[in-house]
C-alpha cells in the first residue's frame, strides 16, 4: 500500500514570535511539494500566530490534556487547540514521558482526546539506550505502542523515536529502523486488521537533510518526526524535498 509522506516538525521549547518568518518560508515549501503533508507542531502559546502567518499550513501543537476542561491548571484541552486553529498534535514524546512521567495509560486517553476533538494525533515510542544494549527494542517498543494506542482513526500517526538518537546526531542502522517499523506495522495490523496498513509510521531521532534519503527509503517509513533541524527553514526544507523524491 502507498501511504503518502508526512514530515512533521517539533520545535519543542523553542521559538519566538520572530521566529514565524521559519514556518512561513517553510509553508511556502510545502506549497510546491503538494506530494508530501507538512505540519509544524510548535508551543501552544504561538499555535494561533502561527495559523495566522499561514492559514493554509498544517500548525500542531505537541501535547494535548486528555480531559475536556476542568480543574488542571497550565494544561491545553484539545478543544482549545481546536479553537486556536490547531491541526494535529503529538501525545507521548519520550521527554513527556520522562519529564512529566506520563504513562502508557495517559497517553492512549491524550490520543483518544485529540481524535475526538478532530485533531490528527502523532503518537510517540521509543526505546532508551539500555534497553537497545540488552537487545529489548523490538519486544519493549511493540508493548508501549499495543498499551498506548486509541482506537483506530484514520487521524492517526505513530512515531518511531529511539531515546538515544534524539538530539544526539546517532541514528539506528537502516535495518534497526526497518526491523522496527514492521514490528510496529505487525501490530497495527493485529490491532486494527487491514486498515492498520493505512496508518502512518514516522521515524523520528536526528532526522536531517543529509540522512533524509536513507531513512525514507526503508520500508514502512512513512515519514518524520523532526526536532532540531525543525527550527530552520533551510535545514527543513531538503528533509521535505527528501520526502517528496521518495
Ligand atoms: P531531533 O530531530 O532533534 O533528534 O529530535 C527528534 C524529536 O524528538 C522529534 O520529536
Amino acid at each position: 500500500m502507498t501511504r503518502r509522506k508526512l514530515v512533521a516538525g517539533n520545535w519543542k521549547m523553542h521559538g519566538l514570535a520572530a521566529d514565524l518568518r521559519e514556518i512561513e518560508a517553510i509553508a511556502a515549501a510545502a506549497a510546491q511539494n503538494p506530494e508530501v503533508d507538512v505540519a509544524m507542531c510548535v508551543p501552544a502559546i504561538l499555535i494561533e500566530r502561527a495559523v495566522r502567518a499561514v492559514p493554509r499550513f498544517a500548525i500542531g501543537a505537541q501535547d494535548v490534556h486528555h480531559a475536556e476542561k476542568g480543574a488542571h491548571t497550565g494544561c491545553t484541552s484539545a478543544a482549545m487547540l481546536v479553537d486556536a486553529g490547531a491541526r494535529l498534535t503529538i501525545v507521548g514524546h519520550s521527554e513527556r514521558r520522562e519529564g512529566q512521567r506520563e504513562s502508557d495509560d495517559e497517553v492512549r486517553a491524550k490520543a483518544t482526546a485529540g481524535l475526538a476533538a478532530g485533531l490528527d494525533v502523532i503518537l510517540c515510542v521509543g526505546e532508551s539506550l539500555p534497553v537497545r544494549e540488552a537487545g529489548d527494542a523490538v519486544a519493549t517498543v511493540a508493548a508501549q505502542l499495543d498499551a498506548s494506542l486509541p482506537a483506530n482513526s484514520e487521524r492517526l500517526a505513530i512515531a518511531y523515536e529511539p531515546i538515544w538518537a534524539i538530539g544526539t546526531g546517532k541514528v539506528p542502522t537502516v535495518d534497526d529502523i526497518a526491523a522496527m517499523h514492521s514490528a510496529l506495522r505487525s501490530r497495527l495490523v493485529a490491532a486494527f486488521g487491514a486498515s492498520g496498513q493505512a496508518v502512518r509510521i514516522l521515524y523520528g531521532g536526528s532526522v536531517k537533510g543529509s540522512n533524509a534519503d536513507e531513512i525514507f527509503a526503508v520500508a514502512d517509513v512513512d515519514g518524520a518526526l523532526v526536532g532540531g533541524a525543525s527550527l530552520a527553514a533551510a535545514d527543513f526544507i531538503p528533509i521535505i524535498e527528501a520526502a517528496a523524491r521518495g
